[in-house]
């Protein structure tokens, strides 16, 4: 059996749909680009029928990337599938990924159809599909919960269409690892044509075994792993990338299977995917989280340095964690930061913009005195803020023990700047008032994370906030050295994203 496992990211199609994470294309070429880099060898860039911008999205990636094969969702209808052919007319490599229910629970009451009704339409889309690519991927959704027997039927149907990759998803993430594992396992024994194509894991996270169940499916013989970077996507996520390709390094000496990923651009990448799709990334997170290789209790510290080995199973070189990122200071010039930036996968396009985020970095070094990756990464952000249309100009607080806290505010909406005053229940409190005071609209604060400041009194305080506006939630992220100032940024760049296209 061939050993090399093809590494699909879907971080910009399944990890995208998650409320919040939403990019603009040119935030998804950035992505994109990264990914490349990593070293991916299918790049999902998104569901062309969807939406505009998706459709744009797909169109520009496969302008922007060379080696990655580019991969646009469908459902498996010939409409989905006429528009992804067209959002992938650049791509130099194309794939087209179709597919439909397989379950009972989606047979009957999604599609109020029966078994056999689906083995026609999942013919009818794989060969549609072929009509214009080579390379078509169907997906047999909520393949986890589906009946073996019938699933193998499927399988074999659209391989004999002409598939030549079929994903088996646990859409729901409902599989135990072994129940998973057999099932591959149960596909590669009795598809007649298995071998003509690669067989493909999709898991997702609900109850903390995609990681565990698409090792399963690998070690059962799939041959392509569905994965997303930080495992972001619906609801408790998908496998993550990271993970897969950790995993596979590790236990290379016994399972001698390789991929194509570049494990050192992992930590980067991982940090930039974070930073623009502003989605915090837990901080036990394995391989990617701030914890990951911290060594706090005194045994593990004292094992550390007596030999590494003793609690460290990943050299944190390997995942592109340096221990001298930390390198940037005032005196630092413009080549030192792009090169930085280079690291993190961030192209800035124009020396014009380099300018513009160096000149952001020396107030900042201003203020600190070691400027840190996360930190660029939020410079870099706060400079794509530059086109909002509402900002804060200005903000001041009165706040103490013992006295009611107050905020004066403006905000420049459209270039005009507005004014109001408020008391609250504590410093942002006041403050965000005030700017509800000006933005008349009902909004309510669903969450609002601050995270701990952990390099001294001088670092970066960051803050996501979730705030409803009719219905919707609409995410905020502002990062400053002044708490209360990054807690209303935050607030205001949520309200950019409902406001900010007004005229
Ligand atoms: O989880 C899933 O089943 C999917 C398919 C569309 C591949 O994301
Ligand atoms: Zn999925």
């Amino acid at each position: 059996m061939d050993n090399k496992l093809y590494i699909f990211d879907t971080t910009l199609r399944d990890g995208e749909q998650v409320p919040g994470c939403q990019l603009n294309t040119v935030e998804k070429i950035e992505v994109a680009k990264a990914l490349e880099a990593l070293g991916v060898d299918i790049l999902e860039a998104g569901f062309p029928v969807s939406s505009p911008g998706d459709f744009q999205s797909v169109v520009e990636i496969s302008k922007a990337v060379t080696w990655p094969v580019i991969c646009a969702l469908t459902r498996g209808v010939e409409k989905d599938i006429d528009v992804a052919a067209e959002a992938l007319q650049y791509a130099r490599r194309k794939r087209i990924h179709t597919g439909i229910g397989t379950s009972d629970y989606h047979i009957q009451y999604k599609f109020r159809s029966n078994r056999e009704e689906i083995i026609e339409r999942a013919v009818a889309a794989t060969k549609h599909a072929k009509s214009y690519v080579e390379d078509v991927e169907f997906f047999c959704e909520d393949a986890g919960r589906a009946d073996n027997e019938y699933l193998a039927r499927v399988v074999e149907a659209v391989i004999k269409a002409g598939a030549t990759v079929v994903n088996i998803p646990d859409t729901t993430g409902y599989c135990l690892p072994s129940e998973f594992g057999e099932k591959i396992r149960y596909l590669m024994e009795h598809v007649d044509g298995i071998h003509k194509a690669i067989i493909s894991v999709h898991c997702h996270n609900d109850l903390g075994m995609a990681t565990a169940n698409t090792m399963a499916g690998v070690l059962a013989g799939a041959r392509q792993a569905e994965v997303t970077i930080n495992g972001i996507g619906e609801r408790a996520g998908n496998t993550s990338l990271e993970e897969v390709a950790m995993i596979l390094k590790c236990h290379h000496a016994h399972l001698g299977i390789d991929t194509n990923i570049n494990t050192q651009r992992i930590h980067a990448t991982s940090r930039l995917v974070s930073s623009l799709m502003n989605m915090p990334v837990q901080p036990n997170k394995a391989i990617v989280g701030r914890n990951a290789f911290a060594h706090s209790s005194g045994i593990h510290q004292d094992g550390v340095l007596k030999n590494v080995q003793t609690y460290e199973i990943i050299d944190p070189k390997d995942v592109g964690i340096d221990d001298n990122s930390i390198v940037l200071t005032a005196r630092s010039g413009h080549a030192a930061l792009k090169h930085r930036l280079e690291v993190l996968g961030v192209d800035l396009g124009s020396r014009e913009k380099l300018d513009k985020v160096y000149q952001d970095f020396l107030r900042l070094a201003d203020r600190k005195k070691e400027i840190s990756d996360d930190d660029l990464l939020m410079l870099v952000g706060e400079d794509r803020k530059a086109l909002h249309r509402i900002k804060l100009a200005y903000l001041q607080v009165t706040s103490g023990v013992g006295v009611r806290s107050v905020a004066s505010v403006a905000l420049t909406i459209a270039g005009e700047t507005f004014e109001a005053a408020s008391s609250g229940n504590g410093p942002v409190d006041a403050a965000i008032k005030a700017v509800k005071n000006i933005i008349r609209r009902k909004m309510t604060i669903r969450e609002f994370l601050i995270q701990a400041i952990d390099k001294g009194s001088d670092d970066m305080g960051k803050v996501h906030m979730q705030v409803e506006h009719e219905g919707n939630n609409y995410y905020g992220f502002a990062a400053n050295t002044d708490i209360i100032a990054a807690s209303v940024e935050a607030f205001v760049d949520a309200i950019n994203k409902f406001e900010g296209a007004k005229g």
